[in-house]
């Protein structure tokens, strides 16, 4: 077993990764705060693992609630009924939310643990590869607007990330390479050496090969905690954990949640991103060219949906926790493997990005 810690001071917490460690008593129950724990999931996960993984609190008082499963339900409205569960059954402040899912979950988990009773802790055991290399590190919580994605929210870090990779061989291959686009994404940011590895050993990746999986999850978690560890509350570095996002939360907001998978509206973004870096001579066009030809290679859309003006997408970008004094901060790549936060650009050059983008 690899085992990660994300440094942040009394906050501090491991990453397990391996094979078989749901419902694995000895390794879980260590982080689990007072006797009673709440297992949250969805309908779609819970016939696959929630037993499993009950089998691991069998000395606690334990109960579990099933969310309806999709994006679209990451509201307010559904996290309620996490909150109806815990009051229900007169759970108390020492309470453990134990997170059991892809990130749609793990967010509502973790937002609902922060607001419970002012705060409560949490356990993040991540299902899906999107969750095991990012959404389930790092402590950001919350639930969708339908004005803004992720725009409810708070820090609130669990007290352990439990990563099963057999948990990914029941995993749809749309989903296996959303999670790839996040990948891809730490290569960019700041690891060339790490996105050669995934140029050249992308069929290991979605033929699911254990080694390459467990290599992969273990060095993008290792990358973010880093990140993380330096910035928790993303005063700076961790916004560069959004290279593709500002374009690819206004993707999936402006089509509706759940109609382009997060990781997909990432990969999008991301290409777009580097197009963008391109014409400000930051990058090479056969930068650009290796990058949109790793992210199709990993099976991820590489061009905008159709659906979406350039206007409509420019307004939806502007509901972005980056926008600094009206101005659209982007993540851009200043070189292959350097990503930069910036706001140094000509908006109708973006604007002309976008056009013709949403032509193609
Ligand atoms: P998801 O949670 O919707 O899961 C994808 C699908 O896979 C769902 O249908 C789910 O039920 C299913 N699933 C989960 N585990 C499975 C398994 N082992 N086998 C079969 N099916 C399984 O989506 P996601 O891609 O995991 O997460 C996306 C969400 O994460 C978005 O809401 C995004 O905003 C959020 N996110 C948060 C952070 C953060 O730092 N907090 C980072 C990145 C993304
Ligand atoms: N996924 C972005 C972050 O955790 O900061």
């Amino acid at each position: 077993m690899k085992t990660l810690q994300v440094d942040l001071g009394t906050r501090s917490y491991p990453i397990y990764i391996d094979q078989n460690l749901l419902g694995v008593s000895s390794l879980i129950t260590p982080h689990v705060k007072g006797r009673q724990v709440l297992i949250v999931t969805n309908d779609t996960v819970a016939p696959l693992y929630l037993e499993k993984t009950l089998a691991a609190f069998v000395d606690f008082e334990t109960e579990s609630v099933i969310l309806p499963d999709g994006e679209q339900y990451k509201t307010l409205a559904v996290l309620n009924q996490i909150f109806d569960s815990l009051l229900q059954k007169h759970f108390n402040r020492h309470t453990t939310l134990v997170a059991l899912g892809g990130g749609v979950i793990g967010d509502m988990t973790g937002f609902a643990a922060a607001c419970y009773q002012r705060g409560i802790s949490f356990i993040q055991i991540p299902t899906t590869l999107l969750a095991q290399v990012d959404s389930s590190v790092g402590g950001k919580t919350g639930v969708n607007h339908v004005l803004g994605k992720n725009m409810i929210g708070a820090f609130h870090q669990p007290q352990s990330v439990v990563i099963d990779i057999n948990t990914l061989y029941t995993l749809e291959d749309k989903q296996l390479s959303a999670g790839l686009a996040e990948v891809i994404k730490y290569g960019l940011i700041n690891d060339l050496e790490f996105f050669e590895w995934l140029e050249n050993n992308t069929t290991a990746l979605l033929a699911r090969d254990v080694e390459a999986l467990s290599f992969a999850i273990s060095r993008c978690c290792q990358d973010k905690a880093t990140i993380v560890a330096e910035d928790e509350r993303e005063n700076g570095r961790r916004a560069l954990l959004n290279l593709g996002h500002t374009f690819g939360h206004a993707i999936e907001t402006g089509l509706g949640y759940g109609i382009c998978l997060h990781g997909e509206a990432v990969a999008i973004g991301m290409c777009l991103a580097a197009q963008f870096s391109a014409q400000l001579g930051w990058i090479t066009d056969s930068d650009v060219n290796r990058i949109t030809k790793l992210i199709k290679n990993m099976g991820l859309p590489v061009t905008m949906p159709k659906g979406l003006s350039a206007e409509h997408m420019l307004t939806l970008m502007q509901v972005d926790k980056k926008v600094l004094a009206g101005k659209i901060r982007l993540v851009l790549l200043k070189n292959l493997g350097n990503a930069i936060i910036t706001d140094d650009y000509d908006p109708q050059h973006l604007k002309q990005l976008l056009i013709q983008a949403a032509s193609l």
